[in-house]
């Protein structure tokens, strides 16, 4: 049977929208959220988003619950040094990891194993243990050191991913072109989709 738990991190990259609406639809699919929030990315949900995330784990929690309309069962929102979390472990991790958006930052950290939060340390033990680690990366233009880093964790096994919608779908709205990304995201991680058009199916019946 699939292990429906899943981390997710949202780091201080532009993209909040696609962060929540993953979280939203990795829920709904019913799988259990392990949540990692990076101090910028609350900067970055405030600015982009208008949600104000509170300082503790368990009242961001409550506020994401609230906000979302979701099952509270199934999301944990875990703190920068929770060093106790199953994510902090290879004995007790999930074994797919999604960090969206990820900033050139934390890309920097992974690529070098700096584990220095516990943000870190789970994406280091998704690729200790031969996990599956997603990184949706955000930045333009990418110097040669976001290049190198990005090359560096794909020959690990890591997918890179940049946060770059399509428009062959005619996107109406930010929702559409959100929605691109995060179904590219979904059926990566084989979770059950029908958020935008594939591709070949509707051209061909049209
Ligand atoms: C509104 C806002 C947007 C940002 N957008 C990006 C971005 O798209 N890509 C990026 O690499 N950093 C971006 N940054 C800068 C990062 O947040 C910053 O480098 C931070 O140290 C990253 O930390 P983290 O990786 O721990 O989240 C942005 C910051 C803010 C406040």
């Amino acid at each position: 049977m699939k292990d429906k738990r899943i981390t997710l991190a949202w780091t201080g990259a532009s993209g909040a929208p696609y962060g929540l609406r993953l979280l939203e639809c990795l829920i709904a699919a019913d799988y259990r959220v392990y949540l990692l929030i990076s101090s910028a990315a609350r900067v970055v949900l405030a600015t982009e988003h208008g949600l104000k995330l509170p300082g503790g784990a368990a009242a961001a929690k409550e506020l994401l619950v609230k906000h979302l309309n979701c099952d509270a069962s199934k999301l944990d929102v875990c703190g920068k040094e929770d060093w106790f979390s199953p994510v902090a472990s290879g004995s007790a991790a999930p074994k797919q990891m999604v960090v969206c958006p990820c900033s050139a930052g934390t890309l920097a950290s992974v690529a070098h194993g700096m584990s220095d939060n516990l943000l870190e340390r789970a994406a280091d033990v998704v690729m200790k243990e031969r996990g599956q680690l997603l990184m949706v990366v955000r930045e333009t233009p990418f110097s040669t050191l976001h290049l190198e880093n990005m090359l560096k964790l794909s020959k690990m096994g890591v997918t890179i991913m940049p946060a770059a919608p399509g428009f062959y779908h005619q996107p109406e709205t930010i929702e559409d072109m959100v929605d691109f990304i995060v179904a590219r995201i979904l059926d990566h991680l084989g979770v059950e989709q029908g958020l935008v058009p594939r591709w070949g199916y509707d051209q061909r019946n049209a």
